[in-house]
């Protein structure tokens, strides 16, 4: 097997967060350097706490994990217990964590990694807010070109936002972060809400998890039963979408997914549009092609990936 490819995974769990880094942790594909937690689901410290339940539901204690930002870079935090839970992982009752939290600040993490690892080697999984790769970036301008790419849930373009008509929630919580982090010049592969609403949670998929029968198939089955509850009424589908494991999936199978190399503006400056991704889908601008944005997905290969692998953990 080649080398398993080096990734940070910062993170506001949130159950789709969750099954996320369960996925993360259960692929030997990959190298979780660290997790870092930011505010913006709930609370930073509900965040991570959760991380840390998360790692050990996984059976991995010995995962490092920090915490980021307590709050955006310019904005009140804005979070979504309404959809998560007032603990931000309702649905299993999931045990109190015992594994420490590590005392660097989750901002030096990312920069001390980057800086140390060699150039081009680390990859950035962004499940959240964009605060603490953009504070990185700002403490620390040559992390930029050490990055390899960074792979971000966040956006939504042809989908219309889900927090506000024109917003994302990840990019809305910081609009001000994001914006850095899209004219940074970093490679961005972006899952926005137009790909990751092609993957719902039906009941059948849900079973798939439950059926597996081993105890994180089963909290995943029931973090799923709680979180899809809030889209399904909203949407009025089978299931709510199931955004953070695409972040993971692409780097395991990026296969199941097809996008188009284009600009992506934010808009920082009209509250009526605040945190909305601008994105020149027809190349109209001469604006630089900053990220590939993914559109289509193979939505049964998704979830037959998420539950093989979460059938690996104990
Ligand atoms: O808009 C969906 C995103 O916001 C997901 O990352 C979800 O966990 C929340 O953070
Ligand atoms: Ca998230």
């Amino acid at each position: 097997m080649a080398e398993p490819r080096k990734i940070i995974i910062d993170t506001d769990p949130g159950q789709d967060d969750a099954v996320a880094i369960l996925t993360a942790l259960a692929s030997p594909e990959l190298d979780v350097l660290g997790i870092v937690a930011v505010a913006a689901n709930v609370p930073l410290k509900l965040t991570e706490k959760n991380a840390r339940k998360l790692c050990e539901l996984a059976g991995k204690p010995e995962t490092k994990v920090f915490a980021g930002a307590i709050r955006p870079m310019v904005r009140k935090l804005v979070t979504a217990e309404e959809v998560h839970g007032k603990t931000g992982l309702d649905g299993p009752d999931l045990p109190e964590p015992t594994m420490k939290l590590q005392d660097q600040h989750g901002v030096d993490f990312i920069v001390e990694t980057l800086m140390a690892e060699p150039k081009g080697t680390v990859t950035l999984c962004t499940l959240g807010s964009l605060t603490d790769v953009a504070l990185a970036m700002v403490r620390e301008p040559r992390i930029v070109p050490r990055i390899h790419e960074i792979v971000m849930m966040g956006g939504a373009y042809f989908e219309c936002g889900n927090v506000t008509p024109s917003a994302e929630f990840n990019i809305y919580v910081d609009p001000h972060a994001a914006d850095i982090v899209f004219r940074s010049g970093v490679p961005i592969v972006m899952m926005p809400l137009d790909v990751t609403h092609k993957a719902l949670t039906t009941a059948r998929r849900i079973k798939a998890f439950r059926d597996l029968g081993n105890r994180s198939g089963v909290a995943t089955a029931e973090m799923l039963e709680f979180f899809e509850r809030f889209d399904e009424y909203k949407y009025g589908t089978d299931g709510g979408p199931l955004h953070d494991p695409c972040v993971i999936a692409y780097l395991l199978k990026p296969e199941l997914f097809t996008g188009r190399e284009v600009n992506v503006s934010i808009e920082i400056t009209s509250e009526l549009t605040m945190g909305a991704t601008v994105v020149d889908w027809w190349g109209i601008t001469k604006r630089p092609k900053n990220a590939v944005v993914m559109g289509g997905i193979d939505a049964d290969g998704f979830f037959a990936l998420l539950t093989e692998r979460i059938g690996r953990l104990p």
